[in-house]
């Protein structure tokens, strides 16, 4: 694999993305409930993991260990020792793990950050627009200085909104999440199966697409 690449644990969504996550960037995967955000965050954990580097993984939905050991197998035991999980309960909580794993991903040489959901806590914060669009902004300069600073990828999930006016279902977090993710893949769910959708990227065509179902050990390409 090109080295600036990072597997997603997924050889399908490795070729949606021309050969994995990028390094020094964020990539956005977004969608509604149940679409299998969670899946995908877990199966590039996994994958990291399972090379032998340790893994920041900020939860702020709520970690399933269950799904966890589905996914990684046989290795869970060993890649649950290098898994270094933050559960934060508020959005500004979020903010302070964001701080405190920098010491973690210098100090054990993370190959990986996940960020699952960026929104979920950020939704529910009472603040004005402004002030808490700024304080995603924050997290999510934050989180790309450390993809640049340690040479890493940083993964993250949005929620959805529908859009009354226009009929669509769109990315939370407005503009500057999406500024800020260099790649943003779009799951669409649809009855049994899903399809993932290449939204933005900096050096393919969008639209590339692939069609999947989620099993018991994470996705399987249809
Ligand atoms: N072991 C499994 N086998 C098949 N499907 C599963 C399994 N575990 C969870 N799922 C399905 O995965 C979906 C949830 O995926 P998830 O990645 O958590 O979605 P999201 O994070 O987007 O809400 C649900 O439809 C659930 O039924
Ligand atoms: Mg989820």
């Amino acid at each position: 694999m090109d080295s600036s690449r990072v597997s997603t644990g997924s050889p399908a969504l490795d070729d949606l993305l021309g050969g994995g996550l990028e390094r020094r960037t964020i990539t956005q995967v977004y969608g509604e409930p149940g679409c299998g955000k969670s899946t995908l965050c877990l199966l590039a954990a996994v994958a990291v993991l399972a090379e032998g580097l340790p893994v920041v993984y900020i939860d702020s939905e709520g970690f399933s260990a269950d799904r966890f050991r589905q996914i990684a197998g046989d290795a869970a035991e060993s890649c649950a020792d290098r898994l270094f999980l933050f559960e934060p309960e508020t959005f500004d909580q979020q903010a302070i793990m964001i701080g405190e794993c920098e010491a973690i991903v210098r100090s054990r040489h993370a190959g990986l950050i996940v960020l699952d959901s960026v929104t979920a806590l950020y939704r529910s914060e009472m603040l004005p627009g402004g002030e808490v669009q700024r304080r995603l902004g924050h997290q999510l300069v934050r989180l790309l200085g450390y993809a640049k600073r340690f040479d890493i990828p940083v993964l993250v999930t949005n929620q959805v909104y529908m859009d009354i006016d226009r009929g669509v279902v769109k990315g939370l977090g407005g503009t500057t999440l999406r500024h800020i993710s260099k790649a943003i893949v779009r799951i669409e769910k649809r009855n049994g199966s899903r399809r993932a959708v290449l939204e933005k990227h900096r050096s393919l065509p969008e639209e590339g697409a692939f069609e999947f179902e989620i099993v018991k050990e994470g996705i399987k390409r249809l």
